[in-house]
């Protein structure tokens, strides 16, 4: 699986950020069951509660598109080395992989780290 491919992706989408508020772009890239990647990036609200973190809106797009699983993601903020996702994004995140967990990927000191879900969020939630 190219992760770089998959981040370089991740960066591009934080171009499209929406973040005047926080000034904290992110980008996010997920790859999808059937192959295909699908990109998010945060957009913030004048009602700051209602802002959509890059991930979940990554994510969103996946499933939209029929996606019904995804194998991993790769997330990116040009503000932040090694930008890990939040504990909501971590849920969701784990809500659409296999018991096994996916692989997170980001970027520290210009090198991929690679991290489980299941690692990032022990003892999820789940029905
Ligand atoms: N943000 C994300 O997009 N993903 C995360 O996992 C953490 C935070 C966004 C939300 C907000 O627009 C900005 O980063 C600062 O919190």
């Amino acid at each position: 699986m190219d992760y770089q491919f998959l981040m370089e992706k991740a960066k591009e989408a934080s171009k499209n950020s929406y973040s005047p508020y926080s000034k904290f772009p992110v980008g996010a890239c997920v790859l999808g069951n059937s192959g295909n990647y699908y990109y998010g990036c945060n957009f913030e609200n004048s009602s700051f509660g209602l802002t959509i973190c890059a991930e979940r809106n990554a994510i969103g797009n996946a499933i939209a598109n029929g996606e019904k699983e995804i194998f991993a993601i790769a997330i990116y903020s040009p503000n932040r080395d090694d930008c890990l996702p939040c504990g909501a994004c971590r849920q969701v995140i784990s809500e659409f992989c296999r018991d096994e967990g996916i692989d997170v990927i980001t970027e520290k000191g210009g090198r991929l780290e690679i991290r489980n879900i299941n690692e990032l969020l022990p003892g999820r939630f789940k029905l």
